[in-house]
């Protein structure tokens, strides 16, 4: 018997990385992914159907102790589903908030919790009431189903407005200021059933084109006062959620500002860095939180650089230098598709340059 039957909605990477944390720990897996498995699937049972499938998803959920997904966008209605015979953890709520722009930006407001100014918008007519309002240049974003920088479109110009529009192809949006940040932070947070937490330091993510490329950990000179809002916010934002797992916030610093960007109500890539370098990883403290198990703490062993590896993974053979743990999803390569990570370790910040150094023409962005 294992000592809990854990269902996952989506079966991509970071399903793959939870059964890989949660199998040492003897639990079991069925995940239900309408697209494509193969990250998942030789880790547990798979069930592929589409997410408006009711019956299948309540013939998926029975027999499972808990569920939880590892996409935001999972429709709603699919985890109330399940959620009505089986723990559902994040609640329906928090995922609700997490895959909706809007929802997200209202509990940031309600929250005291600083954001680029912003306006909802329906139409390219009120974005162009935004650009008169807000200035420019803009950010605009799809309300839902947006990943990876796909959703997000930038005006620059009065004439932007239409295609940004047409390029969202979602009928509702946010449009903000496009902040000019000195660079993108973000940090973790696990929560317990019980409420108890665990943080993760707060982190320097690069991005390119929206998508995520590099993580560096610990982000270098922050000031304690933006590192104490960073910790602040997060933990507002999963009590106020009466979140149960791990959930990360995505901030932009300024200056000596900081502001939220979203919210993950997820595992989230710029915490894979955890696996190798963390006392206990984001995978495993999810588990731990939604199973009512008691965190383990989030404390950096290691001074690390995660880098994704996009597109194709290079040869094993090339890249397994000392201090380089390679994680390979198992995903067919597609270009801009995220097909795996490696995490570059070191026992100091001196030895990571020095060895990242060594890898340079190897590794994708690696200096
Ligand atoms: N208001 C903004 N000002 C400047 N840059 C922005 C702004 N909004 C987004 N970006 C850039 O685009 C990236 C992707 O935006 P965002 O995180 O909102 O979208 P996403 O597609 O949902 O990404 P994710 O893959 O994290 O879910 C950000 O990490 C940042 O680099
Ligand atoms: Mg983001």
């Amino acid at each position: 018997m294992p000592l809990a039957r854990v269902g996952v909605l989506g079966g991509g990477q970071l399903g793959r990385m939870l059964a890989l944390a949660g199998i040492p720990l003897g639990l079991s897996f069925r995940f239900y992914e309408p697209g494509d498995p193969s990250p998942v699937r030789p880790l547990g049972e798979v069930v592929s159907r589409p997410w408006d499938d009711r019956a299948a998803l309540a013939e998926f959920a029975r027999g499972l102790d808990v569920c939880t997904f590892e996409v935001e966008n999972v429709p709603v209605e699919a985890a109330e589903v399940v959620g009505a015979t089986t723990a559902m953890r994040p609640s329906p709520v928090a995922l609700a908030c997490g895959r909706d722009r809007f929802a997200e930006k209202r509990l940031f407001e309600r929250l005291g919790i600083p954001t680029a100014a912003w306006r909802p918008v329906t139409g390219p007519g009120e974005l162009a009431g935004a650009v008169e309002a807000l200035g420019l240049p803009l950010v605009v974003k799809a309300r839902t189903l947006g990943y990876d920088g796909r959703g997000v479109a930038t005006v620059r110009s009065a004439a932007d407005v239409e295609r940004a529009w047409a390029m969202l192809g979602c009928p509702e949006a946010v449009a903000e200021e496009l902040v000019p940040f000195d660079r993108e932070l973000s940090i973790l947070a696990a929560r317990g059933t019980g409420g108890d937490e665990a943080l993760y330091p707060i982190v320097e993510n690069v991005h390119v084109e929206g998508m995520l490329r590099r993580t560096a950990v610990p982000a270098r000179d922050l000031a304690e006062g933006a590192a104490a809002a960073a910790r602040a916010a997060v933990g507002a934002i999963v009590r106020d959620l009466d979140f149960a797992g791990v959930l990360a916030l995505e901030l932009f610093q300024h200056g000596d500002r900081i502001l939220a960007n979203e919210i993950a109500p997820r595992v989230h890539n710029s915490g894979h860095w955890t696996i190798d370098a963390a006392e206990t990883s984001q995978f495993e403290n999810h588990l731990r939180a939604i199973l009512g198990l008691p965190l383990g703490p989030g404390r950096q062993t290691a001074c690390a650089v995660m880098v994704n590896l996009v597109g194709e993974v290079p040869a094993a053979a090339r890249l397994l230098a000392p201090g380089v743990h390679l994680h390979d999803y198992g995903k067919t390569p597609r270009p801009n598709r995220k097909v795996g990570h490696v995490t570059v370790t070191a026992p100091d910040a001196g030895s990571l340059a020095a060895r990242l150094r060594e890898l340079r023409g190897t590794l994708p962005d690696a200096t």
